[in-house]
């Protein structure tokens, strides 16, 4: 059986932050939801955060996981304190705890799994996560015999100058016996220069406790301020970005590409520098996104091309070629073989196939039929300045430059809308409508 208590009631002080440090957001994931999330191969008994500094907000941010319990750490007295804190909560319960920094936002569930395996089948008191760090800084340092038992962890800040050389260190990130962990917890004291009980200290009290090296030593950063926290979305990206290109996607200059874990890919998508996809965003075989486009929960078909553009909350078909300095946005839906781009805004449209609107336009709550062509300039006046009203333009229709089609309105199929028209009324299949007034010719004038 295995429980887990993930530690969040810290403030965070070297985040400089208003918010609690395991609040932040690391790629759309508060840090605590990626640590409750890196737990997602085991079969857990209990799940237990511990909140303190902000606990409501904490709490909030968790309220969809159902089956986390929260216990309160009114005092932030250290690490210890944190956990001596759950004993009257799992009073009776037999079997292994979990420990987990709430600042440990990198570990991948496989390197858990290997843990907690390791802990039950060599019968540890306890079993730690350590790292070799090219760059020890700012972590307690874990000094082991030949055969990885524990002898002592010790906080970079009670270090001597010759034991902050050694390179191995606690992840924060530990599997233990929970009857030998209460027995061991109420012994802590705060001797130490922060004077405060370190979970760590446990060590001293408890039997057999074993240290197991990450197989990537980038999985147990911590986060204590910005800097790490920026590191943190590196490491991430690049996780993401390396999944993708053995998929078989070509990335072009991918540092500076940003993709969320949320989204998918095929094979033989091509994104090039400059890119950002965001949230639920699916891309077909064969796109072409970017440089420089963001798309934002949007669904993209194949050989499509999105060029210096944004799409959010948009479909768009096969085929169709978007930018460059296109807009896409609130329910766009466009058919295949369209051309849209060169600062044309398109908003809660339906576009059908082979339709065109290649310059200048805005179309808001609209819906185009086929092969029509939008003119440079062509607006839809969609707002009278309380409701929006919804504008139809039929198969085959052409709207001259700088047209303004004030909604509600219909134009059938085939329709032809003079350049310069402000069409207001209905028209009909067929038709051309010509809404200006017509050019008259004064001959020979003289200004006064
Ligand atoms: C801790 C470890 C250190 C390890 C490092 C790994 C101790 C004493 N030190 O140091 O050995 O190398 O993590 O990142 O454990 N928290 C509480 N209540 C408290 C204090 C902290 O819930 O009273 C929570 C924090 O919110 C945080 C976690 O515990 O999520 C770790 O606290 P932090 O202050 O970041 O510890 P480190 O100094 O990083
Ligand atoms: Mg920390």
């Amino acid at each position: 059986m295995v429980a887990v208590a993930i530690l969040a009631a810290g403030k965070g002080t070297r985040m400089k932050s208003d918010l609690p440090k395991v609040l932040h957001s690391l790629g759309g994931l508060t840090l605590v939801e990626r640590v409750l999330n890196s737990c997602s191969l085991l079969d857990l008994e209990r799940q237990i955060v511990i909140v303190g500094y902000q606990g409501e907000k904490v709490k909030q941010a968790l309220r969809d996981r159902a089956s986390v319990e929260f216990v309160e750490q009114t005092e932030q007295l250290g690490t210890g304190h944190a956990v001596q804190q759950i004993i009257p909560k799992l009073e009776g319960y037999i079997g292994d705890v979990l420990v987990l920094n709430g600042d440990a936002p990198l570990l991948r569930p496989e390197t858990l799994q290997k843990l907690v395996n390791t802990h039950q089948t060599q019968q540890n008191s306890a079993t730690l996560l350590t790292a070799q760090l090219p760059n020890p800084q700012g972590y307690g340092r874990v000094f082991c015999d030949d055969n990885d038992l524990v002898e002592s962890i010790i906080e970079e800040r009670d270090c001597t100058a010759s034991q902050k050389q050694h390179r191995r260190v606690n992840a924060g990130i530990y599997c233990f016996n929970w009857q030998q962990l209460a027995a061991a917890l109420p012994k802590l004291s705060t001797d130490n220069d922060q004077q405060e009980y370190y979970l760590t200290e446990v060590v001293d009290y408890l039997d057999r406790v074993m240290a197991v090296d990450a197989d990537d030593y980038l999985e147990t950063n911590g986060i204590n301020n910005r800097q790490q926290l920026a590191a943190a979305y590196d490491i991430l990206q690049q996780r993401i970005k390396n999944d993708w290109m053995h998929a078989g996607v070509t990335m072009i200059n991918s540092d500076s590409i940003t993709i969320d874990e949320t989204v998918k890919l095929q094979p033989n998508v091509i994104i090039e520098p400059q890119t950002h996809l965001r949230g639920n965003t699916e891309i077909a075989a064969g796109s072409r996104i970017g440089p420089g486009s963001l798309i934002e929960n949007s669904k993209i078909g194949e050989n499509v091309s999105v060029l210096y553009s944004v799409v959010s909350d948009s479909e768009i078909s096969a085929n169709t070629r978007i930018g460059p300095y296109a807009h896409l946005r609130g329910g766009a839906k466009l058919g295949e073989n369209c051309r849209v781009g060169n600062f044309v805004e398109i908003k809660k449209t339906t576009v059908g196939a082979n339709t065109n609107a290649a310059h200048l336009s805005y179309l808001g709550d609209a819906t185009l039929g086929d092969r029509v062509n939008i003119g440079a300039g062509t607006i839809t006046a969609n707002y009278d300045g309380k409701q929006k009203h919804h504008t139809k333009i039929g198969n085959d229709s052409k709207t001259g430059s700088n047209s303004v089609l004030v909604a509600p309105l219909t134009l059938g199929d085939n329709v032809t809308v003079a350049a310069g028209s402000v069409v207001t009324k209905n028209v009909t299949d067929n038709a051309l409508v010509i809404a200006r007034s017509r050019q008259k010719e004064i001959p020979d004038w003289q200004p006064n």
